[in-house]
């Protein structure tokens, strides 16, 4: 139950669905293809960098935009993947994860009443900073069963009040990867509409099939509105070092760190020269994570689909989503309370992504950043179901 004292600002931050659906993992020993972390680490070579650092005594307060190896290196990999210069020393800020980059460019730029665009089904941090700032998220449906983002709805949500727009691609959790003419056509909406341009690129190098990634900041006229976040956590599989940057011009980076410095003040020391030589040295090890991941999700799309899962392949990031109407349920969130208790495997309802329930109802997101033996013994726990079918 709430406590009398909860503030009305904070009225839906509530546990969220990954600590239930984790908690019911460990409670009934299930495999837990629910929530986003890959159970290898990342580059060796990264790790050992970790420890050295930890062993030689980097283990107080880091400048607070983060040391000048990391942003040097965040910036030097901005430039060879896509050709965006940006000063390391005025327009780079390292963060605790892609997070509180997200969180402090909201708290920076949302007022109340100002309107945040956000592509629905939403990562669940947006809902709640955008609700800490006093501002009304807008959502644009990517919804099933082709999670499709239709312009004209994304244009027609535009309004006086709109101060922001917050896009995600490649997309959590529908796997959606926009293309270069959907992006053209964003950014063109953008200036006409004269927002500020937040992008959460966390997932920028998990992608299959020959999607690419186009950052919105390299169209033409939109660097000067785009703030760019990203994470080591997804790039480099270690979610727990919680190290993310933001990349913007120095005028919104100084802005963005005015608020980081009152949210944590200072990013995981030991881990910024990790991250640093991770970006400068890690590319081989990013394309031979990326192809294991396309073969994962092969592997599970095949599993799934057995069952009479089928999913929605997805072009980036590492989630695929299913319906789960075949197996006689209509609701995601029974499904996902069931399973453990019926088989022993854990999936995320996407319902927790969505403000408009209905169009998230039957889908469910299942986590392929596991070992092969995992996914295996997930689909042999999940075959328990067939024959078994619950009519809803
Ligand atoms: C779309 C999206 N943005 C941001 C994050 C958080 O990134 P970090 O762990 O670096 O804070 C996640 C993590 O799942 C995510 O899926």
């Amino acid at each position: 139950m709430a406590s009398p004292w909860k503030a009305a600002r904070v009225r839906s931050a509530t546990a969220t669905i990954f600590a239930e659906m984790s908690a019911l993992a460990l409670a009934t020993d299930s495999v837990n293809l629910g929530q986003g972390f890959p159970d290898t680490d990342g580059p060796a070579f990264m790790l050992d960098e970790a420890r050295a650092a930890i062993a030689s005594g980097v283990n107080q307060y880091p400048p607070g935009k983060g040391i000048a190896p990391l942003r040097s290196a965040i910036a030097a990999h901005a430039e060879r993947r896509y050709g965006l210069r940006y000063d390391p020393d005025t327009a780079v800020l390292v963060t605790t994860g892609a997070t509180e980059a997200l969180a402090a460019a909201i708290l920076a730029f949302v007022d109340p009443g100002d309107e945040v665009i956000a592509l629905e089904p939403f990562y669940d941090s947006y809902a709640a900073t955008i609700e800490l700032a006093g501002g009304v998220r807008v959502g644009v449906g990517l919804f099933g069963p082709d999670f499709r983002l239709d312009l004209d709805e994304f244009a027609a949500a535009f309004t006086p009040r709109t101060k922001a727009i917050l896009i995600n691609s490649p997309h959590n959790p529908t796997g959606v990867v926009l293309s270069l003419d959907e992006l053209a056509e964003i950014a063109r909406l953008a200036i006409e509409n004269d927002v500020l341009v937040i992008c959460d690129e966390v997932y920028e190098h998990l992608l299959f099939d020959g999607a690419e990634h186009w950052p919105l900041a390299a169209f033409p006229d939109m660097r000067q509105r785009t703030v760019r976040i990203s994470s080591a956590g997804k790039t480099f599989s270690a979610t727990g070092w919680k190290i993310g940057w933001a990349l913007s011009t120095p005028e919104l980076i100084a802005e963005i760190t005015a608020v980081k410095q009152f949210l944590t003040y200072v990013s995981g020391a030991p881990f910024q020269p990790a991250v640093a030589r991770a970006l400068t040295e890690g590319d081989a090890w990013i394309e031979a994570q990326r192809l294991s991941l396309q073969r994962k999700r092969d592997r599970l799309a095949d599993g799934l689909g057995d069952l009479g899962l089928i999913p929605a392949l997805p072009r980036g990031t590492y989630f695929l989503t299913t319906d789960v109407r075949p197996l006689g349920y209509s609701d995601g969130v029974d499904f996902c309370r069931d399973l453990p208790k019926r088989c022993g495997v854990v999936a995320i309802p996407h319902q927790v992504f969505y403000d408009n329930i209905e169009a998230g109802r039957p889908y469910v997101r299942w986590a392929f950043c596991k070992r092969d033996d995992v996914l295996d013994e997930a689909i042999r726990r999940l075959h328990r179901l067939s024959g078994r079918a619950k009519t809803a």
